[in-house]
């Protein structure tokens, strides 16, 4: 089987890169295929022979998508629906990422895949957009909608707060937004494993279904847990609220996704926030070296 990347330097797209199994990978960078020129997707992937496209990229520039909606949509929506045009005409599966940002977050229990959406942002409505056009054109694709991803290496709340710690002696985080954060990592395996299941069998539960680890936190208490296990509990935490740090786009004031599906229709059962937090903590602190391909 030859699984073809959309993706390559993203934080997830490092992450599947390393825990690639005995599977061939090739990728494509911004280089090879630029999701800004939807016109050119077809054409462009014309030249690649693949078993499954797996589509790591995406605009997700959340504040900066504000006024830059046009770019935001073509990258999310536009081409990940002639991405799957492809896919379909020849008949091979596709695995898309969307956001817990097509949630309104006004609910106060996990949402479920069914749960009617209503993003409060450009990016939340691009990504909202790209499910649904990928849904109409290809049946045969897995959307793996997933929240608040986080990793050793790239650019994310788990390094930015460990770099802030070594420098600061208090920090402010948001303590009224409540979310699950998952570990990069975690996704990239069950990726893998959905992948090793389109390989053993052609017929699978396709759809949508959330892909996020277990549990629910504030940013705040992620934050606590996060520094404490790092070894920087002496960095005083100071919490604030949504309105005390405003951003350009507004966020999901709850937005847990409940992954059962996940487990109950792939058998593939996510870690708890907390589990999945010590385990790239283990990596960090062993300094896991990047071998990006
Ligand atoms: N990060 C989160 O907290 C989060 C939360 C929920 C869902 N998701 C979803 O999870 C998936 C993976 O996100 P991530 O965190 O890995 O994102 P990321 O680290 O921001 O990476 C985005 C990737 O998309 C590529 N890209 C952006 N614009 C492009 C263009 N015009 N043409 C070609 N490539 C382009 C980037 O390439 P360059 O390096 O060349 O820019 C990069 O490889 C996405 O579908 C995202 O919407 C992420």
């Amino acid at each position: 089987m030859k699984v073809l990347m959309v993706g390559k330097t993203g934080q997830l797209a490092r992450f599947i890169q390393i825990t690639q199994p005995d599977i061939e990978l090739v990728c494509l960078g911004r280089e090879q295929l630029d999701l800004s020129k939807p016109e050119h997707i077809s054409d462009k992937l014309g030249s690649y022979s693949f078993d499954l496209l797996l589509n790591a990229a995406a605009y997700t520039a959340v504040d900066k998508a504000e006024s830059e909606s046009g770019l935001a949509h073509a990258v999310n929506a536009d081409s990940p629906g002639e991405m799957a045009k492809v896919c379909a005409a020849r008949g091979v599966p596709m695995i898309h990422y969307s956001t817990d940002y097509v949630f309104s977050g006004n609910a106060s229990s996990p949402y479920v895949e069914l749960d009617a959406t209503g993003p409060n942002s450009v990016y939340g409505s691009s990504k909202l957009e790209g499910e649904q056009v990928v849904r109409k054109a290809h049946s045969k694709h897995f959307i793996f909608r997933t929240a608040w991803v986080y990793g050793e290496f790239g650019q994310n709340f788990f390094v930015t707060m460990r770099r802030l710690a070594a420098e600061r002696d208090s920090l402010s985080i948001v303590s009224d937004q409540i979310g699950g954060p998952t570990y990069a990592r975690a996704i990239a395996n069950c990726s893998w494993q959905v992948i090793e299941k389109i390989r053993n069998d052609a017929e699978q539960p396709w759809g949508t279904y959330h892909l996020s680890c277990g549990g629910e936190v504030s940013w705040f208490e992620f934050a606590k847990a996060l520094l404490s296990s790092s070894g920087y509990s002496d960095v005083k935490l100071v919490p604030l609220s949504t309105a005390e740090y405003p951003t350009p786009a507004k966020r999901p004031a709850y937005s847990v996704l409940d992954n059962s599906a996940l487990n109950k229709n792939l058998g593939i059962r996510m870690p708890d926030w907390a589990q999945a937090l010590e385990t790239c903590i283990g990596y960090a602190d062993a300094g896991a070296s990047i071998d990006t391909k």
